[in-house]
Formats: structure tokens, sequence, C-alpha cells
């Protein structure tokens, strides 16, 4: 019996789920029904679909849910709407007796993390968050050098992650750049980063402090870098040619379908000015945690930079680890993005306390998020294996990975340090 699933949210990233059904696990999987507020891009998944081989599924809109799953009884519901909705979703699928998989960040606020943790208590059902990230191969490996004690106990970790001016930029176009919608960027991008520390030292955040501001886009930065021209969207403008951190939805068939053509059903429009002045994210941020285990983390996240990756250095009782990995070497604007991603890089170095430092050899991964998306889709919708690492996230890492964020977003707004006991009651 194949199992079946629903998929609520069918905006750019949908595509990984339903594509990855349709096409490698077409044996063992369906996609029976889609549900979002945008008929047209319910009608492009649709059409995806059917150029994959998969007959096309009936269309729910948003507010027919519940119609939904009781007319397709799916074995599973897959989350991947707007951050601000995924608690909802997640807690009335529960509440009708479904198992859920969401998309990262599980939700974006404590209350709303408060209700899942309840909800799933109450009804038993699972829930499972997808950290891609945590399965690609470099990021695996570290987790086994930890665990295997290369550097004895991990006293502190220093991290900084880039975001560079193609993908940092796109958090500052749409819906993500109000805090509403996304929790920021500590919350929607970092949950990523904090899952993962969570996971390489096996341990849990206690306490956070942090300190966060928009530095670089929105208006009044650019008003004081001497911008002169100002414009609300890219579509139709002539000073956005000019701009290197515009989006042109007219050059991709993948953005004009799933977006501009259906801003008439939806209103989202997903090319607006980064340098308008109604954005209530950061784009710097500092941030220093308190672990369960006693390391201590320095984090900070940038999001206009050159290049795109992360450093990460682990400081332990027997030595250190440091970690370098370039998703993105540099981004040509105006110019052929051919070669853009061509000089990526990884590197782990082992040094330990009283010997020579060494390289460790990192598993080649291909796709998304530096091979981990293949590898988390085989988790998903494969057949089972048992996972030495213990990769499958549940909504326990889930909420652990937000909290960070969600205290740090607590500890910009008051300027004190935030206990996380203090946030839910697991
Ligand atoms: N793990 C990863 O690497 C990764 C990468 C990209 C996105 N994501 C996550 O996937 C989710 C979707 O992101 P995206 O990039 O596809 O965004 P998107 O803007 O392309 O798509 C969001 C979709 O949600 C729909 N939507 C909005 N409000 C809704 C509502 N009330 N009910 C139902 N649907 C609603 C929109 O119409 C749209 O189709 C986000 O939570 C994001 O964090 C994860």
């Amino acid at each position: 019996m194949k199992k079946r699933y629903v998929q609520v949210g069918t905006g750019g990233r949908a595509r990984f789920y339903y594509d990855a059904i349709a096409t490698t696990y077409k044996e063992t999987s369906e996609i029976v029904a889609f549900c979002d507020l945008s008929q047209t891009r319910m009608d492009y998944a649709n059409r995806r679909l059917v150029s994959k081989g998969h007959p096309a599924v009936p269309t729910y809109h948003y507010t027919q849910f519940e119609q939904m799953l009781d007319e397709t009884k799916p074995d599973y519901v897959i989350v991947t709407s707007v951050d601000r909705t995924h608690h909802d979703y997640i807690i009335r699928a529960m509440e009708k007796g479904y198992d859920v998989i969401t998309e990262k960040p599980m939700t974006i606020d404590n209350e709303k993390a408060q209700a899942i943790i309840d909800c799933q208590k109450r009804t038993g059902h699972s829930l499972r968050v997808t950290f891609n990230y945590r399965y690609a191969p470099h990021n695996t490996k570290v987790q086994e050098l930890i665990a295997s004690g290369v550097i004895g106990d991990v006293y502190s970790v220093h991290f900084e992650w880039l975001l560079n001016t193609k993908h940092g930029a796109d958090y500052f176009r749409r819906w993500h750049r109000n805090k509403y919608n996304s929790g920021g960027l500590l919350v929607h991008k970092a949950t990523h980063h904090f899952d993962l520390v969570n996971f390489w030292l096996g341990t849990q955040p206690k306490t956070v402090f942090a300190l966060g501001d928009l530095n670089f886009y929105g208006m009044k930065n650019a008003e004081k870098r001497g911008v002169e021209h100002f414009y609300a969207r890219a579509y139709g403008s002539e000073y956005a040619k000019n701009d290197p951190f515009a989006i042109d939805l007219t050059k991709s068939q993948d953005l004009k379908e799933l977006y501009l053509d259906a801003e008439k059903d939806s209103g989202y429009i997903r090319d607006r000015s980064v340098f308008s002045d109604d954005i209530s994210i950061e784009d710097t941020m500092g941030v220093i945690v308190k672990y369960n285990s006693g390391a201590i983390m320095t984090y900070s996240l940038n999001a206009y930079q050159p290049w795109e990756g992360f450093n990460v250095v682990f400081n332990g009782s027997k030595g250190r680890i440091e970690v370098k990995v370039v998703e993105n070497s540099y981004v040509n604007a105006g110019g052929s993005q051919d070669d853009e991603g061509k000089a990526k890089s990884k590197t782990i170095t082992v040094h330990p306390m009283f010997g020579a430092p060494y390289t460790v050899d990192i598993e080649e991964g291909e796709g998304g998020h530096g091979g981990g998306d293949p590898v988390l889709l085989n988790d998903i919708f494969g057949t089972p294996v048992d996972d030495p690492f213990h990769r499958a996230a549940s909504h326990v890492d889930g909420a652990m990975s937000i909290l960070t964020g969600v205290a740090a977003n607590k500890s910009i707004a008051s300027g004190l340090p935030v206990h996380i006991k203090d946030l839910v009651e697991f």
C-alpha cells in the first residue's frame, strides 16, 4: 500500500516534497490533495505533478483544510506554508487524528510551540520537523567526531553564518521581512543553525542573550549610503533595473507562474525592494548561549555577505575542531551566474591539544543544502533504516531549535538574558 500525503502550502519549497513523491518515491508514496490560499499556485503544482507522470490531485482552498482531511483521509499531512501558519495546521491535523511532517521552523514563538507540545501530548500523534542540514555529510561528520570524543568535552562553540546578497536579500523582499510572519532570521533561518548545535553537542539551550539590528537593508540605511532612487517592487520599475538586489520575476518561468501570475488570488508580492521601510526583522545579529552541557556559544548571523556558508569552531578538553563550509563563493550581480557556485568548499580540521592538526575526509553529497536534501527525502519517503546518527527530528527537537531564536528575540527587545525554562513546559 502506498503512503498517502496531503500538502498544505504550495509555494517554492513545496516542490521538494511533491516532486520526490511523484518521481523517486512513486512506488511507495502518492500525493492525494493540495491546500493553499492561491488556486494559481495549486494549479502550478498540479501541472508539475502531471509533467512528472503523477495524476493531478484535488485542490482545496485554505478555508477547506478539514474538509480535505475528511475527504482524502491521508496517512500524513505535509506542512509547507508560511511559518506563521505552521502551528495552526499542525494542531488541526493532529486534533483530527493525523501525523504531520512540517518544514522548519516548527513555529515562530513560544506560545505557539507550547500549543503544539500540548496537542502532541493530548493526541499522541507524531510530528516530524525536516531538518535537512543534519543530513549533509559534513554536518553528520561533525556530530560523529564530537561524539567519538576526539576533542573531549566541548566547552565552547564559535559559530558564524553568512547569508549572501542573493539568498540573504531574498528574506527582505517578501513575507519573511515581517517578524509577525517568520519570527525574524533568528527563528526562520537560525532554527537550522541552533538545531545543528543541539544535534552536534547532544544538548539543549539554557540561557540566551542577544543583540540585533537592521543595518544594511531598509530605506533608512540605504539613504545613509546615498541611494538616490527608491521603488516599491521590481516588476515594472525602471530603477529596479539598476539595483543588484532586485529580483526579476519575469526572468524565470517558474517564478512567473508561482508568484507573478498568482498575485491575483493571493495578494503576495514576491519582489519588493529590500530598501523599503516596512521591514521588521534584523539583518545583523549576535547571540550568546549557555547550554545544559555547560558549553557556551557565541553566534553571529549577517544577511548581506559576499559569500554564503559558515565557519564553526569547537573548543574542547582535548583540542579543537575547525569547520569551514562555502555553499556559494560569490554573487555575480548582473553577470553570468554560471560560475557562482563553483568554488564550493568544505573543510574539517581537527587540532589535537598536543598533536599535529589533520583534515578529515568528507563524503561528497549531491543535492541541496550541502547534500542533505536527498538523504532527508530518503529518510522520510524511502524504506526506513536504522540511523546511527538519530537525525530524524521530533517536535521536541523542533521546539528546542526555535527556542534559542525566540529567546534571542525577547532578549533583543528587553536587553536582558532569557532562560529557556521560562518559555515552555514539556
Ligand atoms: N528546509 C529548507 O531548507 C527550506 C527551504 C525553503 C523553505 N523552507 C520552508 O518552507 C516553507 C515555505 O517556504 P517557501 O519558500 O515555499 O515560501 P513561499 O512563499 O514560496 O510559499 C508559501 C506558500 O504558503 C501559502 N500560504 C500562505 N498563507 C497560507 C495559509 N494561511 N494557508 C495555506 N497556505 C498559505 C502561500 O500561498 C504559498 O503558496 C517555510 O516555512 C520555509 O521556512 C524550508
